[in-house]
């Protein structure tokens, strides 16, 4: 396997605060990885890193071999990283395709803003786009309806959809199923599942549900206090003593 993601001794500080400590991240092609940790051990702030939405303080990024801590966090989606985050990237007033058609439109040429006009001529294939992503998130049959009247979890589905339709090599998801009810959640971890399997998406999760996390990973990353602490398969983990520790008084692994 080749590693699609690597981080080297990757630091953010913010002040005096060290939110990611020398952190050694690899993802290989493929894999569907976890970020666990209490609360403030820096699992957000390593996302956003990635997305080149925060500036590291010292390390590297390699995204397939390239490194990306220079680029800017649309060049790092049009390299094939996307992102589904807590934070609405839905136009609450517009149409779900007309959600997922803008992403699409951004995807196919970088930037619609500019593009809009010239590239008239490609609107089938963004429309297609569009219908694909709303397929592969299970929205197609409420293509017509406001963003905003969706329920929550269908609410959460399209801004994955939204991710997935820069069409990613390598998707990275911050507590997806926060805030859904439990029905939504597990038609959530459905979806997370397919498009590992189906869509041969890497993905680097984020989640605070135990449960989820044991059932879905291939590997799993323990962050602690800006440290990753432990890291390995499900089962390596959960029996891990350090691990415990970090999570005292806490959830129950
Ligand atoms: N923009 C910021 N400015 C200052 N401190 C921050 C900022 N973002 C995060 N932090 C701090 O960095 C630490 C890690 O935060 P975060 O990455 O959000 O943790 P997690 O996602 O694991 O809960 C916390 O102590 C948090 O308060
Ligand atoms: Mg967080």
């Amino acid at each position: 396997m080749t590693a699609i993601l690597e981080t080297r001794d990757l630091v953010k500080e913010f002040g005096g605060l060290v939110a990611t400590d020398h952190v050694n991240l690899t993802i290989e092609e493929g894999e569907l990885v976890s970020l666990i940790g209490p609360n403030g051990a820096g699992k957000s702030t390593l996302i956003n890193l990635i997305t080149r939405m925060l500036e590291e303080t010292e390390g590297e990024i390699f995204f397939e071999g390239d490194p990306i801590t220079d680029l800017e966090p649309h060049e790092v989606v049009q390299r094939g990283i996307g992102k589904s985050f807590q934070t609405a990237s839905i136009f609450p007033e517009l149409t779900v395709e007309e959600n997922a058609n803008i992403a699409s439109f951004g995807a196919e040429h970088g930037s619609f803003r500019f593009n809009f006009l010239k590239h008239r001529s490609s609107y089938p294939a963004v429309q297609q786009r569009t219908l694909d992503t709303l397929e592969a998130v299970g929205l197609r049959s409420q293509k017509d309806t406001t963003a905003a009247d969706l329920p929550y979890g269908d609410k959460r589905r399209l801004e994955i959809g939204i991710a997935l339709a820069s069409e990613p090599a390598l998707l990275l998801m911050d507590e997806p199923t926060a805030g859904m009810s439990p029905e939504e959640t597990q038609s959530t971890v459905e979806l997370i599942e397919d498009l590992q399997e189906e869509m041969d998406l890497t993905i680097l999760l984020v989640e605070h549900d135990m449960e989820i996390v044991f059932s879905v990973s291939d590997r799993i990353a323990v962050l602690n206090r800006g440290s990753i602490i432990a890291e390995g398969p499900p089962d390596e983990v959960q029996g891990d003593p350090s691990v415990q520790e970090a999570y005292l008084g806490g959830v129950e692994l």
